[in-house]
């Protein structure tokens, strides 16, 4: 990356997080710490349960934290009321597992990304130049306006509603981008779409992409560094060709076992 290998975007000192109380008390994330820098490419991995997703969930603002501190930018982030989350919002976003999930399914399309756009730039804007911004985003993904405008949600393929997800996130043009899970519900064909639509979304904003997955494979295949959790701690990171070509951890390489394909490649490349 040509960025000053300096520029942290966002980083966490023991953020924890735990849910519950006496006999029912989990701890989701168990006092991780991380710094991100501005515009790589971050992939957090783990398997079911390792609290990726509770991260991911804090490092949005959408829960608290229980200990430790998130700094953005390099300052202790404070979004304590509804305006400063507004604000980080525009900053930090993310597209989820379940698209259908990440839409309020009594707005319309247009409403949506409207949404996206008043976030943005406000209301300031005259309608055919956000009419032109949303003709635009949906072009991006390779989806037509004129097959959306006055339809819901849940009227679109699960593919569809995959892409609407990326063209709010074109029209929002956030730092920050979480994708958790983002190809999971998709076949191989849409997954490789969607990626490649993320990484010219990523060159054309400049955003820093932060993928949470359990695919080992997909880290390898998109990240700068890569970060390996086991039951809400970070148990190995660094660049990706050294955790994945070179695990140090017995749990790094039990999630490689499951992919025996990586490991062939590596073997053959030693030799
Ligand atoms: N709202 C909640 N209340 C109580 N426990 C929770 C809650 N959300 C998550 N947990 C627990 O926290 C732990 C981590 O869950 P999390 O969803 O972060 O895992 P994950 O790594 O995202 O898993 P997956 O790969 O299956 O999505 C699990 O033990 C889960 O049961
Ligand atoms: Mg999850």
């Amino acid at each position: 990356m040509n960025m000053k290998s300096d520029d942290i975007i966002l980083s966490g000192k023991g953020v924890t997080k735990i849910y519950g109380f006496g006999p029912n008390r989990t701890v989701a994330v168990d006092h991780v710490d991380f710094s991100f820098k501005r515009g790589e490419v971050i992939s957090i991995v783990g398997e079911s349960g390792s609290g990726k997703t509770t991260l991911a969930k804090m490092l949005l603002g959408l829960t608290s934290l229980s200990d430790g501190q998130i700094y953005f930018e390099g300052k202790l982030r404070d979004i304590r009321t509804h305006r400063q989350k507004r604000e980080y919002w525009k900053n930090c976003q993310a597209i989820f597992q379940d698209p259908f999930a990440s839409f309020n399914i009594f707005r319309k399309i247009d409403a949506v990304l409207l949404d996206c756009i008043r976030l943005r730039h406000g209301r300031r804007l005259p309608d055919e130049q956000k009419v032109e911004m949303m003709r635009e985003a949906c072009r991006f993904v390779n989806l037509k306006w004129e097959e959306l405008t006055n339809k819901y949600p849940f009227e679109l393929s699960g593919g569809q509603q995959q892409r609407l997800m990326i063209a709010r996130i074109f029209l929002l043009r956030p730092k920050i981008l979480l994708a958790d899970e983002p190809t999971s519900m998709i076949d191989a064909c849409s997954r490789a779409t969607i990626l490649d639509m993320l990484m010219d979304l990523r060159s054309e904003i400049g955003m820093t992409p932060i993928f949470i997955t359990h695919d080992i494979g997909l880290a390898y295949y998109v990240s700068d560094t890569v970060y390996i959790m086991e039951h809400g701690r970070f148990v190995e990171s660094g660049s990706a060709d050294d955790v994945i070509l070179r695990p140090k951890e017995a749990y790094t390489r039990r999630l490689l076992d499951d992919v025996p394909k990586l490991h062939e490649e590596w073997d053959l490349s030693t030799v």
